[in-house]
């Protein structure tokens, strides 16, 4: 595997090879590049969980790291992304990964860079990663995904998340719905009524309102959100026994999610997190180990 970027470009079977590998980490598998490699960080948006459990899954495999302070960098005098990505090449880096506002980003730099380029999410497109690590804790909590039912809630338009579970989910042979408040849904994408559907899903994953990608303010209050859409004790009482609550994060209490639910029995939130660096240190071993 060349390039993670778009899961799209992926098989099944390379995804389930990514998974195990992601889960022989968790078990304790070691793989050691002894400090010869080394992987850039170039962060265009603003990211804990993505971008530091990706930098802690590089050193878990004892490569080095570098971070692109943007702020403090050529990017201000209008440097390119190529011309960006093409200097980390020139330095003798072994792998990029980059989280960009931009759609499609990825497509300008595809045959023209010659490292593995691992995305942490191209605007409201995809974010392999994410999928990939709630892939991973669903997949550990039921054995597989086939007949599974999942709801994704919230700001369905404007979140790279859903874009890229509903593909993926559906792919591998899970049922997929979406709900939220109207003014984000999205067609084709299986809109349901919230309360109908919470007690017949495995999985309801909850999404932040992302607002710094909106034009126009949201017609709901946050108390509105929350008591239309947020997952609070009550809703949580018509679940399945079985089923669980997850978010990518970051999170806002007692918007869509009751401040008493973010640790509850049926969330598996700081698990996502836990299951986000051994995700990561596979995808980081798959690109490095045919280099
Ligand atoms: C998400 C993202 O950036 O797409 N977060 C993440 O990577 N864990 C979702 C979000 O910002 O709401």
């Amino acid at each position: 595997m060349k390039n993670i970027v778009n899961l799209e470009y992926l098989t099944n079977e390379e995804i389930y090879e990514i998974l195990d590998e992601a889960d022989a980490f968790a078990k304790g598998k070691k793989v050691d590049y002894q400090g010869s490699k080394c992987i850039a960080y170039l962060f265009f948006e603003p990211s804990t969980r993505t971008h530091y459990s990706f930098e802690k899954a590089a050193l878990n495999l004892n490569c080095k790291t570098q971070n692109l302070d943007i702020q403090n960098s050529s990017v201000l005098k209008g440097e390119s992304l190529y011309d960006t990505v093409r200097f980390f090449e020139s330095i003798g880096s072994d792998a990029v990964v980059i989280r960009h506002p931009e759609n499609d980003y990825y497509k300008q730099l595809i045959g023209k860079i010659n490292i593995p380029i691992l995305s942490g999410g191209d605007g409201t497109g995809q974010h392999p990663s994410q999928s990939l690590l709630d892939l991973l804790t669903i997949r550990q909590e039921f054995g597989s995904f086939e007949g599974l039912k999942v709801v994704i809630v919230g700001d369905v338009q404007h979140s790279r998340v859903a874009h890229t579970n509903f593909k993926i989910m559906e792919r591998l042979g899970m049922s997929v719905y979406t709900s939220g408040p109207l003014e984000y849904k999205e067609e084709g994408m299986n809109y349901v009524d919230f309360d109908e559907i919470i007690p017949q899903v495995d999985v309801v994953m909850l999404l932040r309102v992302q607002h710094e990608r909106h034009t126009s303010n949201m017609s709901l209050s946050k108390e509105e959100y929350h008591q239309q859409y947020g997952l609070n004790r009550q809703r949580v009482e018509t679940m399945k026994e079985n089923a669980i609550i997850m978010h990518p994060a970051p999170f806002n209490r007692n918007v869509e999610i009751a401040d008493d639910i973010v640790e509850c029995e049926k969330a598996r939130i700081f698990k996502q997190m836990e299951n986000g660096v051994y995700v990561r240190m596979a995808l980081i071993n798959q690109v490095l180990k045919d280099e």
